[in-house]
């Protein structure tokens, strides 16, 4: 047995609304974690139905092989990005109804020390959810250090991002940073009163360059949409306004490709909408939610529809 998967499910039944989960249909989960939204997939699309699980961690994915086992073979497990859902397509025969992809880390990647992805706590400075050529250890000691400050500035929107990134420097020119602990210390020592919110969102952009997931995400998003067949949904979680965005702005331009000048009586470009946007404001979770599990907080779902 691995280490229990202790990660709580975001607005779980919106997401299985949104997927339009039928009996008999296929889904695809392009971010596993322990399973807990396929668990739930599975349970709706019985009693044949299949799930493709894709996660880039292989923690992830024994979790969720042992927390799907009951289904067996309807279930098909994948390590690999999302953003290379058409090459992972590629061997499956059967139609794709609807793809899920509920972004950023589990519970368990956060809380295991040693992946490195928390400033509570110490553990080595590696945060890579799977196979990326990139550790948080490179990011920190050799990025220039105009490079650390827009990562900060622009991945954790942290307004301290340039007395941050200089702190880092002087102390990588004394000795290497290698640890969780020794990062955090640095962070804290730029004031006074360090506010917790300004270390995750260090660590959190840290985290983001490392996985390349602004990147990932552009070219899943698209990858999603052309997978499924016509009237397959597309649902996608995110917990960081710079997803959210980009979210937004990829459903608005699939559903709304023409590039004519505006006033043109008649479109020539011939770029044809590919989805139907089903809720123009985003679902957030409830007070309820939140109390039981503060993770969902920063939580926002949009639904798309292939046309
Ligand atoms: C929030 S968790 C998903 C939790 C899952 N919905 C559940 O209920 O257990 C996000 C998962 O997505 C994975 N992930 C993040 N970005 C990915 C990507 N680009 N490709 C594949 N997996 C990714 C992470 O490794 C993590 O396991």
């Amino acid at each position: 047995m691995s280490q229990p998967f202790l990660h709580l499910p975001v607005l779980l039944n919106q997401s299985i609304d949104h997927l339009d989960v039928r009996p008999g249909r296929n889904y695809l989960d392009g971010t596993l974690g322990g399973g807990g939204h396929s668990k739930r997939i599975l349970e709706k699309s019985s009693p044949d139905g299949k799930l493709i699980g894709l996660d880039r961690d292989p923690a992830a994915l024994t979790a969720a092989r042992e927390n799907l086992i009951i289904y067996g073979d309807r279930v098909l497990f994948f390590e690999g990005n999302f953003s290379e859902l058409a090459e992972i397509m590629a061997g499956i025969s059967f139609d794709i109804h609807g793809v899920l992809l509920d972004l950023g880390v589990s519970s368990p990647q956060i809380d295991r020390q040693e992946r490195g992805f928390s400033f509570q706590g110490d553990g080595p400075l590696d945060m890579r959810m799977g196979k990326s050529p990139l550790t948080a250890e490179e990011v920190i000691n050799e990025y220039q250090p105009a490079e650390l400050k827009r990562i900060f500035w622009e991945y954790g929107q942290e307004r301290f991002s340039g007395k941050i990134a200089r702190a880092i420097v002087k102390s990588r020119e004394i000795s290497r940073i290698t640890t969780t602990g020794q990062l955090t210390g640095i962070i804290k020592s730029t004031r006074p009163e360090m506010p917790t919110k300004t270390l995750s969102r260090i660590f959190q952009a840290i985290r983001i360059e490392v996985n390349d997931e602004l990147g990932s995400l552009k070219k899943g998003l698209q990858a999603a949409i052309d997978i499924m067949v016509p009237g397959g949904r597309l649902v996608v979680l995110t917990y960081h306004s710079l997803e959210d965005g980009m979210v937004k702005d990829l459903f608005r331009q699939a559903a709304d490709p023409c590039t004519c000048p505006k006033g043109l009586p008649f479109c020539a470009c011939g770029k044809k909408p590919m989805i139907k946007i089903l809720n123009r404001k985003p679902v957030l979770p409830d007070d309820d939610e939140i109390v039981q599990n503060p993770r969902a907080r920063s939580a926002h779902l949009r639904t798309a529809e292939k046309l």
